[in-house]
């Protein structure tokens, strides 16, 4: 997966003449902080370094995350075309151009986003955009109350980690209240069992509202191929021109899904006359399938499936 063509010109246009080696460091610099000092009380102080190192290693991997926990949305939903959006942590924007792109008949974008100089670059970046018409907020999340009514899709990027666990179940709290439809949570690790008592229908990834049939160490993830490119590879020092995200996210929404079926929650393993697909089902289990030629269109059907789609 790759950024929208608009977005990535932008991206390079706002990276032209960085050198990759200040890009390099700070980026380093940047998730050592993160790795140090996760959970802080308040908001990362970022610098317009930082956020330029972030648009030139993170953005395509968040980007492309948030893009696919969309897409898996549009298929559980294909009725859902968000018209209004409020993304908190909206960073530099990542998940209005991943909904945009998704759901093109979006019209209205609320973003909240703590750090100015990531909503002064966001803003940059969006300055090609048409529709939607978009409204920055600096504002902390957790403290802040965004009055902007209820909205569509409401979206969480990458930012729960961020906040101290004493404010974030008063947060979910928040978003869940000002959902109209779908609140999308984009994470390693998310709180679905709350929202769950709180009257939500979780429509992506588990095919259920069961607990969670996993055990630790195993975890519900998913994975995208980014497509990198060259300031990502030299600041990266990456010799491919690609990288694997892994990341993990949860879509809640006010109404049950329409599609149903098992979700593949692992990379399909294909041999030559069978394909095992490691499944989570309606019922709430987990476990493998092996589908083989003599199960005719199961087996058509297994072999285009992915990681992360229905079957
Ligand atoms: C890792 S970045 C993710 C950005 C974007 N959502 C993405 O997916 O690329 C986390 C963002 O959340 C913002 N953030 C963290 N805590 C916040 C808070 N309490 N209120 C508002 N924004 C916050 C940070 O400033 C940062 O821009």
């Amino acid at each position: 997966m790759d950024l929208p063509p608009l977005l990535r010109r932008a991206v390079d246009d706002v990276l032209e003449g960085t050198a990759l080696s200040d890009l390099a460091a700070t980026a380093e610099a940047l998730s050592q902080r993160y790795r140090d000092d996760r959970h802080g009380a308040k908001p990362h102080a970022i610098s317009g370094r930082d956020v330029l190192a972030y648009l030139a290693v993170r953005l395509p991997a968040t980007y492309a995350a948030v893009r696919a926990s969309f897409d898996a949305v549009a298929e559980a939903r294909p009725d859902f075309a968000p018209k209004t959006a409020l993304d908190i942590g909206a960073g530099p924007g990542t998940a209005l151009w991943a909904a945009f792109e998704c759901w093109p008949r979006l019209a209205d974008a609320v973003l909240i986003e703590a750090s100015p100089e990531f909503r002064a670059y966001g803003e940059r970046l969006a300055a090609g955009l048409e529709t939607p018409h978009v409204t920055w907020r600096v504002a902390d999340a957790a403290i802040d109350t965004v009055n902007c009514g209820t909205r569509d899709l409401v979206t969480l990027a990458y930012v729960l980690n961020e906040l101290s666990p004493t404010v974030r179940h008063s947060v979910l709290q928040r978003l869940w209240a000002q959902t109209a439809d779908t609140l999308v949570i984009v994470e390693p690790g998310t709180p679905a069992g709350w929202l769950i008592k709180a009257g939500a229908h979780v429509i992506a990834p588990c095919p259920h509202a069961h607990a969670c049939p996993l055990q630790p160490p195993d975890w519900c993830h998913f994975s995208v191929r980014v497509a990198r490119s060259r300031v990502h590879r030299q600041t990266k020092r990456a010799d491919v021109p690609w990288e694997d995200e892994k990341f993990s996210y949860l879509a809640v929404s006010q109404k049950p899904a329409t599609q149903a079926g098992a979700r593949v929650i692992a990379r399909p393993r294909k041999a030559g006359g069978h394909t095992t697909l490691k499944l989570c089902r309606p019922d709430g289990s987990a476990s493998d399938q092996v589908v083989s030629r003599r199960d005719g269109a199961l087996f058509k059907r297994a072999r285009k499936a992915d990681w992360g789609s229905l079957f």
